[in-house]
């Protein structure tokens, strides 16, 4: 089994995207699989021209990149990939350009003119198999805590899997993360007591994408758990503005302590 992790924040192997990356592939290879990192951010990653070149006989399914930057080396390799994990930060509710800039390179993979029917029913057109349609994962990051956040990269790669026939094999959403301390911060376990048994559930998401090739849904819940500790009552009387303002007033506090920036 191998899997491939392309790590799509903009700090590269500095952030919590790269440390919960890391967990994952610990569980994944005590699992017996072999566990790769692509760091988008080291890579040249040059913008489609939407030039159509790709789609021309004498260019067929090249771009005019392949030689010129990295992301046919990436294809390649996801290609020889069994499961594809994109793991990415929210940038403003949505991707990194970063992500968005490679992923639209995916169009110099697929004949457009050729149009079938997906597994899922749906019209779309010939793309790669090898590239596209294997188990994807979404590994999603945050730091705010609201459901909405980061839910245009969940409809995103839900979409994605739809289209490319391409079966969801696991959603992991961490969020809080500037409260979780980004992972690099030891305070951080007594701030969020649960942090822990998230963290975990990264590295069983990992074993168990080794072992039977999807996440549980009960591991993709406990990674994807609320961090901040919460009494059911305050869970409830937060909908009152009052509370919720007193709430922010705690977690402005919380947030300068867990940066050291105050
Ligand atoms: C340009 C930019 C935009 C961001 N937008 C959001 C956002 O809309 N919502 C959010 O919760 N976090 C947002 N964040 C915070 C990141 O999602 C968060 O810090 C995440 O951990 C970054 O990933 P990294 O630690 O791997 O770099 C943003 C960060 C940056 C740099």
């Amino acid at each position: 089994m191998k899997i491939l992790a392309l790590n799509a924040s903009h700090r590269g192997n500095q952030g919590h995207t790269r440390f919960l990356v890391d967990k994952l592939a610990k569980g994944a290879t005590d699992g017996g699989a072999q566990f790769e990192v692509v760091t988008l951010a080291e890579l040249k990653i040059n913008r489609c021209l939407s030039c159509g070149k790709c789609n021309t006989r004498e260019h067929y399914l090249r771009c005019v990149y392949d030689d010129k930057d990295d992301v046919r080396g990436v294809f390649n390799r996801m290609a020889e990939a069994d499961i594809i994990v994109f793991a990415t930060p929210v940038y403003v509710f949505s991707m990194p350009g970063l992500l968005k800039t490679f992923l639209d390179r995916l169009y110099a993979t697929g004949d457009v003119f050729d149009l079938r029917l997906t597994k899922s029913g749906m019209f779309f057109h010939h793309l790669d198999p090898d590239i596209c349609s294997k188990p994807i994962v979404a590994l999603i990051c945050c730091d705010n805590t609201e459901k909405e956040t980061p839910q245009n990269l969940i409809s995103y790669f839900r979409t994605y899997a739809k289209f490319h026939d391409a079966p969801l094999a696991g959603l992991l959403v961490r969020n809080a993360g500037r409260f979780a301390g980004h992972g690099r911060d030891p305070g951080a376990f007594e701030r969020a007591p649960r942090l822990a048994a998230a963290y975990q559930a990264f590295e069983q998401a990992g074993y168990e994408l080794a072992t039977t090739g999807r996440v549980k849904p009960s591991t993709q819940k406990a990674a994807s758990q609320n961090i901040i500790p919460m009494p059911p009552l305050i869970r409830l009387l937060k909908n009152f503005q009052p509370v919720k303002r007193k709430m922010l007033e705690q977690a402005r506090k919380m947030t300068r302590f867990a940066n050291g920036d105050v």
